[in-house]
C-alpha cells in the first residue's frame, strides 16, 4: 500500500469489535511515534497506555468519547524540555507532541486497527484522575481497537476542502 492510499483509508474509527489489542501491536504504534521528527530532535512528548478496567472508568471522567475501546495511548507534550525558538520564544513541544501523534495515528491505521483522534476531554479532570500526567499538555487521547465490523466513517470525513481552497500558489 502506498502513503497515500493509506491516507486515504484512514477514517476516525468510533466502533470498536471485542477482539484485543495484541501487546506487539501496541508496541509498532509506540515505535511509530519514536521516528517522529521533533525540532532541534528533543523528542519532547510522553506516551502514557491505559488498558485497565479501573483506568478506563477514571478516563471516562474526561471525555465521553472512548467508544468502549480497552486500549487507548495519551499523548503529551513536555513544553518544559522542548525547543524554544529565540526570535518570539515560540515552544515547540505541541508540534512535535503531534507529529509524534500523527505517526500513533497512522501506524494504528498500517495494522489493520482503527482509531480517532480525541481532542475533547477536560485535561484538569484528566489530571486529577492521573496524577502522572501533571507536566504534560495532553496533546490527543487515541481509544485503539479492532474496527467493528459495521464501524463506519461519519460523514464529516468525506468533507474535504477542494486543492483551489487550501492551495496558494507562486507567491
Ligand atoms: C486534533 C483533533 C481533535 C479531534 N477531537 C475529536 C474528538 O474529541 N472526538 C471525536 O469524535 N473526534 C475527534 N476528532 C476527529 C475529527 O472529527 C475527524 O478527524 C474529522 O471529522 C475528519 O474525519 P476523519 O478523521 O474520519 O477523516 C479530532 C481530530 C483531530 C485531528
Amino acid at each position: 500500500m502506498t502513503f497515500l492510499e493509506l491516507a486515504k483509508e484512514r477514517y476516525s474509527c468510533r466502533k470498536f469489535s471485542e477482539k484485543p489489542v495484541e501487546q506487539e501491536k501496541t508496541a509498532k504504534i509506540i515505535q511509530a511515534a519514536l521516528y517522529a521528527p521533533t525540532a532541534v530532535n528533543k523528542q519532547p512528548f510522553k506516551i502514557f497506555e491505559i488498558n485497565s478496567n479501573d483506568s478506563i472508568e477514571k478516563l471516562k471522567k474526561a471525555t465521553p468519547y472512548t467508544f468502549n475501546a480497552k486500549e487507548f495511548l495519551i499523548v503529551g507534550a513536555d513544553s518544559a524540555n522542548s525547543y524554544v525558538r529565540n526570535f518570539d520564544n515560540k515552544n515547540f513541544a505541541e508540534i512535535d507532541a503531534s507529529i509524534a501523534a500523527t505517526h500513533i495515528m497512522l501506524e494504528v491505521q498500517d495494522l489493520g486497527l482503527g482509531t480517532t483522534w480525541v481532542g475533547y476531554f477536560d485535561e484538569d479532570i484528566l489530571k486529577s484522575e492521573f496524577p502522572q500526567l501533571a507536566n504534560y499538555n495532553i496533546t490527543a487521547i487515541f481509544p485503539i481497537g479492532y474496527p467493528a465490523p459495521d464501524a463506519e466513517a461519519s460523514p464529516m470525513h468525506d468533507k474535504s476542502k477542494t486543492r483551489e481552497e487550501i492551495l496558494i500558489q507562486n507567491l
